[in-house]
């Protein structure tokens, strides 16, 4: 079986980039990151946290097809694809371990070295479920992360926030690597003859379900951290952030991905990866000296 045929070549392939962020340096972080922001510094920590394994998940979701991907373009954005989440999932743990140091006990309940038993765990599980279901979570995934990366990297409110800028630059890049692979996942999965009413149903059941979930995530963490037990000033900022530019109107941009024939690329996100491009990895790029 021929797979990716059907697939329009696009410009440019997700590139790798090495990158090597300074976390604490040269100035320690402070506990609350995002300027004193209790549940945001929260919310970007359990995320943090998630991001490893969950992008090795993906990883090995999509390699599961890997054999059977002959197309010489797929093949070539597959292999950006596994390249930028395997970066991903290293600088992240990189914050995760300062971020353990810190105090923050949910980063460390996420935390597993590969081969850990709690990565067998997952393994087992994400082998119970057929491989097109596994790649349907991973399309799903990717929807969230580069619905959530356009927010981040196009709205000026949320690049005001203040915040640790290492830890920002880092949220910058990831986002934009988002964007720039966020169909790959996808466009495995429908070259494979993936099921689009699979696709819609798992999505329908995650969409239900992320605001309890990540809600619950974050107030575990809080409860996890003496320094966070300061109850009214959370409840007045978790006000704030579900009425912020983070939260608010986010869901209502994931609903499209429910609609029968929806495709990553039919949300038009070129003008904004060029501007980062340029903004990050231009002549004068932000994080070229971050690149190892
Ligand atoms: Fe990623
Ligand atoms: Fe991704």
């Amino acid at each position: 079986m021929t797979i990716g045929q059907d697939i329009k070549p696009i410009d440019a392939y997700p590139r790798v980039r090495r990158m090597r962020f300074r976390f604490g340096q040269p100035e320690p972080m402070t506990h609350h990151f995002v300027q004193d922001d209790i549940p945001l510094t929260h919310l970007i920590s359990v995320l943090s946290g998630a991001f490893p394994p969950g992008e090795e998940s993906f990883i090995r979701s999509v390699r599961k097809f890997s054999g059977e991907i002959t197309d010489p373009v797929l093949k070539k954005r597959v292999a950006g694809f596994i390249g930028q989440e395997a970066v991903h999932g290293q600088q992240h743990r990189a914050l995760n371990d300062q971020l353990i140091e810190m105090g923050f006990p949910i980063v460390r309940a996420f935390t597993f070295e590969p081969g850990a038993r709690r990565e067998r765990a997952l393994i087992t599980v994400e082998n119970l479920v057929p491989r097109q279901v596994h790649l349907a979570v991973t399309a799903l995934a990717e929807h969230y992360t580069s619905t959530l990366a356009a927010r981040v990297l196009g709205s000026e409110a949320i690049q005001d926030i203040p915040g640790d800028p290492e830890v920002w630059n880092l949220l910058n890049w990831h986002a934009f690597e988002e964007l720039e692979h966020k169909s790959v996942a996808f466009d495995v999965y429908r070259a494979t003859g993936g099921s689009e009413t699979v696709r819609i149903v798992l999505m329908a059941g995650t969409y239900a379900l992320t605001i309890p979930v990540v809600s619950l995530g974050v107030a575990a963490s809080i409860l996890s951290d003496p320094r966070s037990w300061r109850p009214i000033k959370v409840m007045r900022q978790s006000i704030r952030l579900y009425r912020g530019p983070i939260v608010k109107g986010l869901m209502k941009e994931i609903r499209p991905y429910m609609r029968p024939g929806f495709h990553p690329d039919d949300v038009d996100t070129a003008a904004l990866l060029e501007h980062w491009r340029q903004e990050l990895f231009g002549a004068r790029g932000e994080l070229n000296d971050r690149i190892g």
